[in-house]
């Protein structure tokens, strides 16, 4: 009787002892050593024994397209490319976005947004930024012949990368690419 009650007294403490109090090693569990209790998991930037290059972060496919993003195979990090690829993509691309209404008005509002701080909300390069000599540089009349004429992609182009000298800077990491077309569309319009 007495031993009973001593082991008893002794297995209290060791039921204890299961509890552990760092939430994140919640001590032993049944099955513990299967997956099926802990998920294995790779983040992103870590080693995978499980892929071919042994990364976990794998490479789009080849040829492959991620949803919202258009192929724009025209590179813009300086200078050089700027003057080669600006006049390039205009004479290759087309402008995806067909001219509607809504395509408009929503070219419009990404205009009003990204451009017309600087190029005026009517496109003629009076903006408040330069107007009140915040910025510095005069933006380019976008209603008149020179713009006019510009084929749709180097507008687009412009958007994405900046000008050539550098003076308007790129905008292609802040306007996805459907909205830059749209505002192309827009700009087209407002010189009407
Ligand atoms: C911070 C001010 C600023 C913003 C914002 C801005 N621009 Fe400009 N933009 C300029 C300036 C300044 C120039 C003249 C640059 C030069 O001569 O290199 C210019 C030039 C241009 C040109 C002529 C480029 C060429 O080939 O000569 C186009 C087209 C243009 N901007 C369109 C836009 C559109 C569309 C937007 C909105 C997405 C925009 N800009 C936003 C300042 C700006």
């Amino acid at each position: 009787m007495k031993i009973k009650n001593l082991l008893i007294l002794l297995l209290i403490p060791l039921f204890f002892t299961a509890c552990n109090k760092d939430k994140n090693n919640p001590g032993y569990a049944y099955m513990g050593n299967q997956d099926m209790y802990y998920t294995k998991f790779y983040k992103a930037y870590s080693p995978n024994p499980l892929l071919p290059n042994g990364m976990t972060n794998q490479a789009e496919p080849l040829g492959s397209v991620a949803r919202g993003k258009m192929p724009f195979p025209y590179p813009g990090s300086n200078i050089g490319e700027k003057a080669v690829n600006q006049s390039l993509a205009g004479l290759e691309l087309t402008n995806p976005i067909p001219v509607t209404a809504d395509n408009l008005a929503e070219g419009k509002e990404a205009f009003r947004i990204f451009c017309s701080d600087c190029h005026g909300i009517t496109g003629k390069g009076d903006g408040h930024l330069y107007t009140s000599k915040l910025f510095p540089a005069k933006p380019t009349s976008l209603v008149e012949n020179y713009v006019k004429t510009k084929p749709d992609g180097e507008i687009y182009y412009v958007i994405t990368y900046g000008s050539i000298s550098g003076l308007m800077g790129p905008h292609g990491a802040m306007i996805p690419s459907e909205d830059r077309w749209k505002i192309v569309n827009y700009v087209r319009e407002l010189a009407k």
